[in-house]
């Protein structure tokens, strides 16, 4: 018989054989930047996701980093729709990377049009679609006004075709080739951003977004997305939502060596956190629990709302 119990008879055997640890530096916390002056607000309630103005955002990148932090990602939420203010260097993602330079510490930022347009689609919708070249200009050039504002990690979350060969191609053209590119490669149109769409005011006004986010069942067209963005030049890749999606990050983590961000996302915070408040599981304990399975499956990042929880210390890694 094989006693493989004898590696569980002790806490110390336990804590010697942990194959999968979670350091604090692989947790990236997203901020959504609003107008205004003091605001530090969590939309929706209990939902981790915090609203801050420019001026808090120093604030909270420092808790962070005590946390263990190495980078965190931010969302603009403009005070009024308007495709103008996507790519305005004065705009409110510009100004909050802006107050972070000489922190030490990583900017990521979204690059998508969802929180600008009218509509609230990921790009300009005409004629019935949203169409796909025109808007992968736009992005183009919100990422070299990111870039050129500080932002170390431009992320594109659009999934509109061609973009990362177009604004790997714009930044280098305006002068930031070392400017990284995180590209969303397989992201689902999936049901868990409902909390997202409230912190962000973007959800869609008409339609929903299953003509360019991508159909959950589909794993082979993953491997797709994920291999055309490898070719047009993304240094990082991001996997959505993470916890349905456990077997693409195992796949990619196989297939390629760049590094592998997973986003659990606003509506798997919720899960934990809703389910823990009614008592039928332990919030901590789970949570810790999707972390390591992310990081298990082959994440080396995670871009999550748990951040805030584990550096004040009631989530344990
Ligand atoms: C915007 C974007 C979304 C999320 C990240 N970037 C929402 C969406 O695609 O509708 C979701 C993140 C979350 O739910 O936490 N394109």
């Amino acid at each position: 018989m094989q006693r493989l119990r004898r590696l569980r008879r002790t806490e110390s055997l336990l804590r010697l054989f942990t194959e999968t640890d979670v350091p604090a530096r692989a947790l990236v916390p997203a901020y959504f930047v609003v107008d205004g002056a003091g605001i530090r607000r969590e939309v929706p309630e209990d939902g981790g996701m915090w609203q801050l103005s420019v001026d808090q955002v120093a604030i909270e990148a420092a808790r962070a980093r005590e946390g263990g932090a190495e980078a965190l990602m931010l969302f603009g939420v403009p005070p009024e729709k308007g495709l103008h203010h996507a790519a305005d260097p004065n705009g409110l993602v510009a100004r909050a990377a802006a107050s972070l330079k000489g922190s030490g510490i990583t900017v990521m930022a979204d690059v998508c049009l969802c929180s600008y347009t009218p509509d609230g689609h990921c790009g300009i919708w005409r004629d019935g679609m949203v169409q796909n070249d025109e808007s992968v200009a736009h992005l183009a050039k919100m990422a070299v006004m990111l870039a050129d504002a500080g932002v170390d990690v431009v992320s594109p979350s659009d999934m509109m075709d061609g973009r990362v060969a177009t604004i790997r191609k714009a930044l280098d053209d305006a002068g930031h080739p070392y400017t990284l590119l995180m590209s969303y490669a397989a992201k689902m149109a999936s049901a868990f951003y409902g909390p997202f769409r409230v912190a962000a005011e973007s959800a869609p006004q008409h339609g929903d977004r299953r003509g360019y986010q991508m159909n959950p069942a589909n794993r082979r067209e993953a491997m797709r997305e994920i291999d055309a963005d490898v070719h047009e030049g993304a240094d990082l890749l991001m996997i959505k939502p993470a916890l349905t999606n456990l077997d693409l990050i195992a796949e990619t983590r196989r297939r390629y060596d760049l590094p592998i961000v997973a986003y659990q996302v606003s509506g798997e915070y919720a899960m934990l956190k809703e389910a823990g408040k009614s008592g039928r599981i332990d919030f901590p304990r789970a949570a810790r629990e999707t972390l390591v399975s992310i990081k298990r499956a082959g994440a080396d990042l995670i871009v999550t709302y748990l951040g805030p929880e584990v550096w004040d210390g009631k989530v344990r890694l």
